[in-house]
């Protein structure tokens, strides 16, 4: 409403009869009252942000050098005469609404927008996840444009390398296991020479700076597809399942992990890897809880770059379901007590909500998981032309952060962060 209302020396008028202050007309130069040239020249400003970016002349036309000569002499500016900037022909004139609060103020020029922003982002928030596998090619993912399963020894250094080209210097592996060497008790997931220890110990010497995050679940391990170990009538067997991801994180710890990271939703997890990783000497390994991960479909095309799809049945008697909200709550004192470091919440965008409760019932850093199915919209939308791809991947992280998230795993992190350090697309 407040947008349309465009001042006019007519309405301007009326306003002063109104407010019976006693101005004189702003039609006479001499008798502007302050508030008027402040005004008219934000209006020029705001008109244009290239237009404030290119103002090397004052408003009289006369260069910045040839306003201060003047000034040093003696000879200050008079105010501007007073000309309202045009409405378009047929703007009705109207009284200006009688508002005290005009929350437009303070977004009118960049420099104030900028002032009063309240989020910021940066490529230290971001979490680049890596896909992997053991051939030496990059194989693109087809549900995932611009995303490759990187040959763990050539593509994934190089991949490595760029992103911290941009500032990005966390990463997370999932690796794609060839179906011989998967079981239905998962046991390569803690094999020392398999794909991720080796992968990690190759990283950690070549970019001993690095922050490696390892997946702990059993799905790309497991002949089922599932994240636990499953019973002939169907049931994901928990503490059983724990008892192979202590073995798992054990050995991604051993090679080298920063922060490993339960994604498979057992209960009682988080306490039991603490203890084994403490009982083996790795009282420095972090763990990110997968907290509040949800059974939500936004995961379609991850399990396509993985082949990791269930071979029956959903993840529901696990993963948690999308309709709720307070159980998260149960998951976050849960995991608090169990010694978690980090608590995530997955998908993202769709569950921003839940980034806020966690951030508003725990003082643990939050992460923000945003998936392969929030990625491909984005992409596909961008693709078709239907949305500014770059643009809507920027206000998408940027929301993440502001529901409450400190780091945000994205297949965008390289992208985004290129971005973010002014170097334009890609
Ligand atoms: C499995 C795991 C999944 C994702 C991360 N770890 C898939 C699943 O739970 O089925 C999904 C990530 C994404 O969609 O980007 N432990």
């Amino acid at each position: 409403m407040a947008s349309t209302v465009s001042f006019s020396p007519a309405n301007v008028q009326m306003l002063q009869a109104r407010s019976g202050h006693g101005h004189a007309a702003f039609g006479s130069c001499s008798a502007v009252p302050r508030a008027g040239p402040r005004l008219r020249s934000t209006a020029i400003r705001v008109s244009s942000e290239q237009e404030a970016a290119a103002a090397v002349r004052a408003p009289s036309g006369r260069t910045i050098e040839e306003c201060e000569a003047d000034a040093v002499a003696g000879k200050f500016p008079a105010p501007p005469p007073l000309v309202r900037p045009k409405a378009p022909e047929g703007t009705p004139e109207i009284r200006p609404l009688d508002m005290a609060k005009r929350p437009r103020r303070n977004r009118k020029s960049p420099a104030l927008r900028a002032a009063f922003q309240e989020t910021s982002i940066s490529p230290a928030n971001f979490v680049l996840p890596l896909f992997i596998h053991e051939g030496e090619e990059d194989a693109p993912i087809g549900a995932m444009p611009g995303c490759y399963r990187l040959g763990w020894r050539h593509g994934l250094l190089e991949e490595v390398y760029k992103a911290r080209d941009v500032g990005v210097n966390s990463f997370v592996l999932f690796p794609k296991v060839p179906d011989a060497l998967k079981s239905p008790t998962g046991d390569e997931a803690y094999n020392d020479n398999g794909l991720v220890p080796r992968t990690i110990r190759l990283l950690k010497d070549k970019f001993p700076d690095i922050v490696i995050y390892t997946d702990v679940a059993l799905d790309p391990y497991s002949s089922d597809g599932h994240d636990g170990i499953v019973r002939e009538d169907g049931v994901i067997m928990n503490d059983e399942t724990v008892y192979q991801l202590c073995k798992q994180a054990v050995s991604q710890a051993r090679a080298g992990a920063d922060v490993v990271s339960p994604s498979d939703m057992m209960d009682g997890r988080i306490g039991a890897l603490r203890s084994a990783l403490d009982a083996e000497g790795f009282h420095d390994v972090s763990i990110m809880s997968y907290t509040a991960k949800y059974a939500s479909s936004f995961y379609g095309p991850f399990r396509e770059a993985l082949d990791s799809n269930p071979r029956f049945g959903d993840k529901k008697t696990y993963q948690m379901n999308p309709a709720n909200y307070r159980e998260a709550l149960i998951e976050t004192a849960a995991d608090e007590a169990e010694g978690a470091d980090i608590l995530l919440v997955k998908p993202g965008l769709p569950y921003l909500d839940i980034i806020r409760l966690l951030r508003d019932n725990s003082a643990l850093p939050i992460a923000a998981y945003q998936v392969s199915g929030e990625y491909s919209m984005i992409k596909a939308a961008g693709a078709l032309g239907m949305v500014d791809e770059q643009k809507v991947m920027m206000e998408s992280l940027m929301c993440l952060r502001r529901a409450g998230a400190d780091v945000i795993l994205t297949y965008f992190a390289r992208h985004a962060a290129a971005v973010l350090c002014g170097m334009g697309p890609k």
